[in-house]
């Protein structure tokens, strides 16, 4: 099916489930507002990118302020585009133009006239519900939000088309990444403008900004704080995606060079994230609570520590006593899709000693999450045990030095196993750059 059509099946069930979620909260209609332009400071006249409401995205990737879309059961969308462009700054126009055909378009400034009786405002500019005579309790109804944010979490296959699109236009960022480290010192800078070059995308543009951390940067989860200069490094974790249509990818890969005993660990480190990062995506089942598959990921990495040398407790201790938890803080992964952490699979919180996790869902065909689990080395989360003799607290001022390792891909959950959109663009998940 082409791109448009895709769409088209896309919009029709998003009319069926927002038809039985205005039904079941009491609305009748939806008016999503894109979003307005916000100021960085109120010191100055510079506003920050148009970042368009994820649930206005669901339907378009249209990046305008100021357009509002007009859901009512039974009847064609009707997307209101604003009379008012502004002289200072035009949005870039949308790459495709696959989804016009399903939406009546009407250019006008006059929205409030087309916005049904006892409709629900849904966006973060409150004076435009205000402008729109939508009272209170229906700006942002939390009852109706919830419902919507449901009709996310299983993706249509358009959506898995946008996600898989994201994802082959990342891949081409980090071959070159893994090539440009490979062959000489870098600055971190010089690797994040290479990653946007390469992969066509301005700052702003990119599903969340790239992270880009040399040696021992890794141990600091999201470093996005470049080094400017060329330093020597024997590692890089690269955690960088694309958007397409408004879908993101998240992908991280970790690569290793040069010789001496600790890179030889720590290659042995991200050769052992890489295989149990392969084995939980072979593990993921239908029914299966995610928070299952992040405990069993926290076995592994209690099995990794001891093959390398790090601890010779056994993996229940390490898992039970807390200790993989210093040196794997994060969650196994999120759901993916308008936004990088996405919203309807964290209805529940985790367990207190999962406090990180972003997904508590049980598994279902359709969803798209991430897996990603890590092994680093961070100072503030390993002082608390310096004391102990179970660790190899040598070996492991060593491999400080390579900050971490974490491999990441985006998968859609298939009624048996996944597709790994990730693996079709890349084929391996780190290693030995050169
Ligand atoms: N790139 C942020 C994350 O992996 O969650
Ligand atoms: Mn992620
Ligand atoms: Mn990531």
């Amino acid at each position: 099916m082409d791109l448009a059509s895709l769409h088209r099946a896309h919009v029709e069930s998003l009319q069926r489930g927002v038809a039985a979620a205005l039904e079941k909260t009491g609305f009748g209609a939806l008016a999503i507002h894109s979003g307005s332009p916000v100021k960085r400071t109120e010191a100055d006249d510079a506003y920050w990118p148009l970042r368009p409401t994820p649930h206005f995205q669901h339907w378009l990737p249209l990046a305008e302020p100021g357009g509002l879309l007009v859901v009512q059961p039974g009847k064609q969308p009707k997307l209101v585009r604003t009379l008012q462009p502004s002289f200072w700054e035009a949005p870039a126009p949308p790459e495709s133009a696959h989804f016009w055909g399903a939406f009546e378009v009407i250019e006008s400034n006059a929205a409030r006239e087309l916005v049904p009786a006892r409709a629900a405002f849904i966006g973060d500019d409150l004076a435009a519900a205000v402008a729109l005579g939508v009272p209170e309790e229906g700006r942002n109804p939390a009852s109706l939000l919830a419902e919507l944010d449901q009709l996310r979490v299983h993706k249509t296959e358009y959506e898995v088309f946008c996600l898989a699109e994201a994802n082959r236009r990342a891949g081409p960022g980090h071959e070159q990444l893994r090539t440009l480290f490979a062959s000489g010192d870098r600055a971190e800078l010089e690797l994040h403008l290479a990653f946007l070059g390469t992969t066509l995308q301005d700052d702003a543009e990119t599903p969340y900004k790239n992270i880009v951390a040399l040696g021992k940067h890794a141990a600091t989860l999201h470093h996005i704080s470049y080094e400017k200069r060329a330093t020597p490094a024997q590692s890089l974790l690269l955690d960088a995606g694309a958007s397409f249509s408004g879908y993101c990818s998240d992908i991280t890969r970790t690569w290793v060079k040069g010789g001496g005993a600790a890179a030889s660990v720590f290659a042995q480190v991200v050769a052992g994230v890489e295989a149990m990062q392969q084995r939980l995506c072979a593990a993921v089942r239908v029914g299966m609570p995610y928070e299952e598959l992040h405990d069993e990921s926290h076995r592994q990495v209690a099995q990794i520590l001891r093959i390398v040398g790090i601890s010779r407790l056994s993996v229940d201790e390490l898992v039970k006593r807390g200790i993989t938890r210093a040196f794997y803080p994060h969650g196994l992964g999120h759901s993916l899709g308008l936004q990088c952490h996405d919203v309807g699979c964290a209805l529940r919180p985790p367990r207190a000693d999962n406090p990180f996790l972003r997904n508590t869902s049980v598994i279902a065909e359709g969803q798209v999450f991430t897996i990603e689990p890590g092994i680093y080395f961070i100072e503030a989360l390993l002082a608390p045990w310096r004391k102990s003799s179970d660790i190899d607290w040598k070996l492991v001022d060593a491999l400080a030095a390579f900050g971490g390792v974490r491999i990441e891909d985006d998968v859609q959950v298939l009624a048996r196993g996944v597709r790994n959109l990730t693996r079709e663009v890349l084929e391996k998940g780190g290693g030995q750059a050169a």
